[in-house]
């Protein structure tokens, strides 16, 4: 690992509640987790991303917390989360944690007693006017599930602000002792030993919300503040950010002093994501070079975390109508599949029709383009979705571990299940599970695995620079590279489904004894960098030289 561990990280998503129920209350745990801690070490994961842990009435899985100093009894206790730190650890793996402050459950101590009276201490901790602010039905995130932004508290006799759900009032950053508590937060678990956090809906927490502009400003400032807290308290601790928003607004958060990131260390690359989906769709890569070109650059020490799944639906939002369209058409037909009007609530596979070479070409790409990959949990053994669930719920169905009963996810009856598992179909637990995936080398599982080995190899991508190779390609071929103080990486990914040969001579001055490290079959030697073949959904990660220098 770099000095920069993030940079060269593999991060893995997963929801305890629904990764392995290790008590048989039907629901994940803690311990579940350590138990399977081997299981990721073996998969290459360097780092966890919890999704919420905190106490909450989980009415958005989480995401509205009522004590940020807690895990949620459900999933067992503070104890069992030093042991899993301490166990992670042990193995070579990091954990952070979503860091969801933006706005509290208003079951929370702190919303319960700020409504009770205008004198509560806690009043101006969240964001109250006395008038129905005129924009009140603009800036919803769950369309159809949300109708306000703004909602009436008859016993604080006042409106609160919300952002997202109404039972998430959003805390409001002006005033300082919030600020200040958030960062107590983060302290707090920075010295449990987690390595950072995955900041939830950046771009409103630092919103100064002002009633009837719906464009109210922002104060950058506070991340600034955050990034030096946080790295005071612990020096390779990292911020990994949601933020939703035009590339262009992108590098503010990012900061810049001097030429080096002073406020978030990664932010995840949401306009990769939807042309990634569109250029699957297509089968051609153009929307992906349009964004390796659009991105803007980054300073030192700044990071993409790339994704192609979350817990969230796919958001397209960032596409134009006509684009979107085409993705809803190819990958999400029935309008079942749809969310807010703007997502796919669908698992990868699913989307790929199941088909083994697709999903392969699409994960390879993904984890050979710029920036820290992050896996959702399940990805790797070609989970799919219940649509029968509401919402997101679909895609948030528990881990496929085994033929067992509940596919080895609990021991408890079915009705008891935090969600069911996925029974029927092609992806049934039956069909689709990680103990048969482990038993043969030439699972999707298996391939993840010697996938993710690879990049070991291939540091170039997460530290090094990434661009187009921009000579004449067959159509749906993209080829890219990434060079880096240990030499370079070239990549060939067809996303075409026709059997292709490829030029990349132009390389040749620079090539070493060029090698094949990842391909999705066994290819001639490379050779001379011309007239290499690449099948339908095939792929070749190519090491064109090595530095000797470092
Ligand atoms: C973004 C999270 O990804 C999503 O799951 C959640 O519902 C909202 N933020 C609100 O916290």
């Amino acid at each position: 690992m770099g000095d920069r561990w993030y940079q060269e990280a593999v991060v893995y998503c997963l929801d305890i509640d629904t990764f392995e129920d290790s008590d048989g209350d039907g629901v994940g745990d803690i311990r579940g987790l350590i138990g399977r801690l081997d299981y990721l070490a073996r998969l290459g994961v360097t780092c966890i991303w919890l999704n919420p842990i905190h106490p909450s009435p989980n009415k958005d899985d989480g995401y509205d917390a009522t004590d940020f100093y807690n895990v949620d009894p459900r999933l067992g206790t503070l104890g069992d989360f030093a042991e899993l730190l301490h166990q992670a650890g042990n193995r070579g793996i990091r954990v952070i944690i979503d860091l969801v402050v933006n706005h509290t459950s208003d079951q929370h101590p702190w919303f319960q007693s700020a409504r009770s009276s205008p004198d509560s201490p806690y009043r101006d901790w969240y964001v109250w006017v006395e008038e129905a602010p005129p924009d009140r039905h603009q800036g919803m995130v769950f369309p159809g599930e949300q109708n306000e932004t703004w909602s009436y508290d008859r016993t604080a006799k006042a409106w609160y602000y919300h952002r997202f759900y109404k039972f998430q009032p959003d805390l409001n950053f002006s005033n300082r002792k919030v600020r200040d508590e958030i960062k107590k937060i983060t302290s707090f678990w920075l010295q449990l030993g987690v390595s950072g956090f995955r900041i939830d809906a950046a771009p409103f927490i630092i919103e100064l919300t002002e009633p009837g502009n719906p464009d109210s400003p922002k104060d950058f400032e506070f991340l600034t503040e955050l990034r030096q807290h946080v790295q005071w308290r612990r020096a390779d601790a990292v911020l990994l950010a949601e933020a939703n928003v035009e590339p262009d607004q992108l590098p503010v958060y990012f900061g810049d002093s001097g030429g080096s990131a002073n406020r978030l260390h990664m932010l995840f690359d949401f306009m990769l994501n939807g042309r990634l989906m569109l250029a699957l769709a297509r089968q051609d890569p153009e929307p992906v070079i349009d964004a390796l070109r659009d991105t803007p650059r980054l300073p030192a020490g700044a990071q993409w975390a790339t994704f192609l799944r979350n817990h969230d639906e796919i958001d397209l939002s960032r596409l134009t109508a006509e684009q979107r369209n085409e993705v809803f058409a190819q990958f999400g037909p029935d309008e079942n599949m749809h969310l807010y009007g703007r997502g796919i609530r669908r698992r990868l596979a699913s989307m790929l029709g199941n088909d083994r070479r697709h999903i392969e070409l699409a994960y390879a790409l993904q984890f050979s383009l710029r920036g820290t990959p992050v896996l959702r949990y399940g990805e790797e053994i070609g989970m799919g979705e219940d649509l029968s669930l509401r919402g997101r719920e679909a895609i948030r169905t528990p881990m496929q571990w085994s033929y067992k009963e509940n596919a080895g996810f609990s021991s408890a009856p079915a009705e008891k299940l935090v969600r069911p598992v996925i029974d029927k179909g092609d992806f049934g637990y039956e069909k689709v599970n990680v103990t048969a995936q482990r038993r043969d080398p030439r699972s999707l599982l298996a391939w993840f695995e010697r996938m993710i080995r690879t990049l070991r190899e291939a540091p170039e991508i997460g530290s090094g620079t990434t661009s187009h190779i921009d000579v004449p390609m067959p159509p749906g071929v993209l080829a890219h590279r990434a060079d880096g103080p240990t030499g370079t990486m070239a990549f060939l990914h067809n996303l075409g489904t026709e059997d292709v040969e490829v030029d990349l001579s132009t390389l040749q001055p620079e090539a070493d004894l060029p090698i094949d490290v990842l391909t999705d079959r066994n290819y001639p030697e490379v050779g001379k960098l011309d007239s290499l073949k690449l099948a339908g959904y095939g792929y070749r990660w190519i090491r064109v030289c090595r530095s000797t220098d470092v």
